[in-house]
């Protein structure tokens, strides 16, 4: 008897290959022992968030005695709330925004859900690079979307504007880029993206609508060496940024992320308008009340990222002494090696003998490679070391 989806059926049969490692991880873990285990997985962080947090979040537990104060409010979040994330932001990106240039959503994933469900007809195409976050697919197909996918510049992994060009048709309605990229730990540059703002101005023009460019960034403040992460909402007026307290204050459980417009766009006011009834009908109904809170007193705060920093090079030292061969993360908390072999399902399986959790590249789009979190302690990462070496032995 069919009681589910063939959608979801599909989805489940072909599942997430990091849902799958945390369930090998568990039963290694029963087996061994916590300790015993190098979980590189998962990209869960695990820094204590910054003090603000814990701050605002006792400040509010000493009103959440009056009436309404866990209620309901609109649906694009407080309007204070929204002032609050648009003055920050103007600052951050170099616009100017206004309160209602801002919507405050349930993470990055639900703003990027309430973004496909406000712009995607059926069979409307989303455009991204592989390697991609494995979800994007998911949630271009929640709304009737087609998602496709051109490959990354080999070991840069810097956009193929080339590609990109010819990917684009009469369909595309929307690109979605990640920088800081997981999984690769690419930064595009300022070059890349005036290049990729103005081929997608000029395809707007030709298929006489907008091709938006959604710009996926949880890991804006997280670079290394000096990258910078260039904004994109002075560089085209499609350009909609997602993105989310859940890594920079270690938050990722409250859910609480937001999506901006940029003040280029003359008919924002009708597109928010949409992703405000698509935080409604989706069921969000209305983003996290805790979380806005915690938001307004520790904006502009974050983790230790010199913590990141060290770990990074850690890693780094380990996976070169191995002799693997990888580029060096220039932000986000990912290792992206080569898997030696080609084989990354057969090599993260030889990992997981020495007790190393990774997830293959082929979950991601990215065959050939496989990817490692760098939150986890720094004695897990030391531990690793011999372990690494001995599976380049075998
Ligand atoms: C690239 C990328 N986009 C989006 C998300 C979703 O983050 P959030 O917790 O804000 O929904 C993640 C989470 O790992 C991510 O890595």
């Amino acid at each position: 008897m069919d009681v589910i989806s063939t959608q979801m059926r599909s989805a489940i049969e072909n599942g997430s290959w990091i849902r799958r490692m945390f369930e090998a991880g568990i039963q290694l873990k029963q087996q061994y022992g916590e300790d015993a285990v190098c979980d590189f997985s998962l990209g869960n962080p695990d820094l204590t968030p910054p003090p603000a947090v814990g701050v605002a979040l006792r400040a509010f537990a000493e009103h959440v005695d009056e009436p309404f104060s866990l209620g309901y409010m609109p649906n694009a979040g407080f309007g204070w709330a929204r002032e609050k994330l648009a003055a920050y932001l103007s600052s951050e990106h170099g616009v100017q925004l206004a309160a209602n240039d801002v919507i405050l959503t349930c993470g990055a994933a639900g703003a990027l859900n309430i973004i496909f469900k406000a712009i995607l007809e059926p069979g409307s195409e989303v455009l991204s690079v592989t390697p991609y976050f494995v979800e994007y697919g998911f949630y271009v197909a929640n709304h009737g979307g087609v998602f496709r996918t051109v490959p990354t510049l080999p070991d840069t992994f810097a956009l193929d504007i080339d590609a990109i060009d010819a990917a684009i048709t009469p369909q595309t309605r929307a690109m979605i880029i990640n920088s800081p990229h997981n999984p690769t730990g690419a930064v595009y540059t300022l070059s890349e993206l005036e290049a990729l703002t103005e081929l997608l101005a000029r395809a707007s023009k030709k298929y006489g609508h907008p091709i938006y460019l959604i710009a996926d960034e949880p890991y804006r403040f997280l670079t290394f060496d000096g990258a910078t992460v260039p904004s994109l909402l002075p560089l085209y007026p499609y350009a909609i940024v997602a993105s989310s307290f859940s890594k920079n204050l270690s938050l990722a459980g409250e859910r609480l992320g937001y999506a901006v417009l940029s003040p280029l766009f003359e008919e924002r006011a009708q597109l928010m308008a949409a992703l405000t009834l698509a935080n409604r009908i989706l069921g969000f109904v209305n983003p996290p009340v805790i979380g806005q809170h915690i938001m307004a007193g520790a904006l502009g705060s974050q983790v230790d990222v010199s913590i990141y920093a060290r770990r990074r090079q850690m890693m780094a030292d380990i996976l070169k002494d191995a002799g693997f061969e990888f580029q060096m993360p220039r932000g986000a908390f990912y290792f992206f090696p080569k898997a030696p072999g080609g084989d990354d399902v057969a090599f993260v399986g030889k990992l997981a003998e020495e007790r190393i959790l990774a997830v293959p590249g082929s979950g991601f789009g990215g065959p050939g490679h496989f990817r490692l979190s760098f939150c986890v302690g720094d004695d897990v990462i030391s531990r690793s070391a011999e372990g690494f070496k001995r599976v380049l032995g075998r």
